[in-house]
């Protein structure tokens, strides 16, 4: 496995073929922060136009700590899973009060705010503030067991461990940014779940699922 050569190739294609996203227009880590919390159980079709009548609507933590929340509810209406949009204003009112409204670039300050488990975490410091930290969602997490073959269960709580272990050790430290949301878009566009487009992957020749015919079996999810 040629480490530096799956680092380039990965990184060079996302530059080239990345969808143009309201929430990549800049790295300001409150739009990372938002657009990341409305895709965790959201599809980025159903979620482009709440992220950006959100924005209009509270375009910094400022406004959004001020809101009242039956008006942050109403931005979120048809998204569910509402517990995101409370955990998140509380966290913003909580960033506004403790850190001047500047999202904190500390993973043992950004941890604390209510909302931002580990796939948050990682996604703020790696896509906003270009640290070489790990974010791995069920996305990644299926890439990375076809490209490396790996059988553990992703169904098991632990297993996300495992792959943050192993992204510690090829994350780029040059572009740390382009390299986690190019395994995001790699796992949209190309290494889907079913029928994955095997012959444009820009990885191809690094994909032990793919030498082996098996990248439909990948990963293994037990049903629980
Ligand atoms: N899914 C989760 N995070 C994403 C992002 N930043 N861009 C596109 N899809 C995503």
């Amino acid at each position: 496995f040629n480490q530096e050569q799956f680092k380039d190739q990965l990184i060079n294609w996302f530059k080239r073929e990345q969808r143009t996203l309201p929430w990549r227009e800049n790295q300001d880590p409150y739009r990372v922060w938002v657009s990341e919390i409305m895709l965790q159980q959201t599809r980025v079709d159903t979620v482009i136009p709440y992220f950006n009548h959100f924005m209009t609507l509270f375009p910094t933590p400022y406004d959004l700590a001020v809101a009242d929340e039956q008006t942050v509810l109403k931005s979120w209406e048809g998204l569910g899973y509402y517990s995101r949009a409370r955990n998140l204003q509380n966290a913003v009112r909580e960033v506004v009060q403790s850190y001047e409204g500047i999202v904190p670039d500390e993973k043992q300050e950004l941890k604390k705010l209510k909302g931002v488990g580990p796939y948050t975490l990682g996604a703020i410091l790696s896509i906003a503030y270009d640290q070489p930290e790990p974010a791995v969602d069920g996305n990644v997490m299926r890439v990375l067991s076809r490209i490396l073959h790996i059988e553990d269960d992703i169904a098991k709580a632990g297993t996300r461990k495992l792959f943050e272990a192993l992204i510690n050790e090829i994350i780029s430290a040059e572009n740390p940014s382009a390299f986690n949301q190019g395994l995001m878009e790699l796992g949209a566009l190309i290494c889907t779940p079913k029928s994955p487009s095997c012959l444009l992957c820009p990885v191809q020749d690094h994909c032990h699922a793919f030498a082996k015919g098996i990248e439909e079996e990948l990963p293994i999810k037990s049903s629980k």
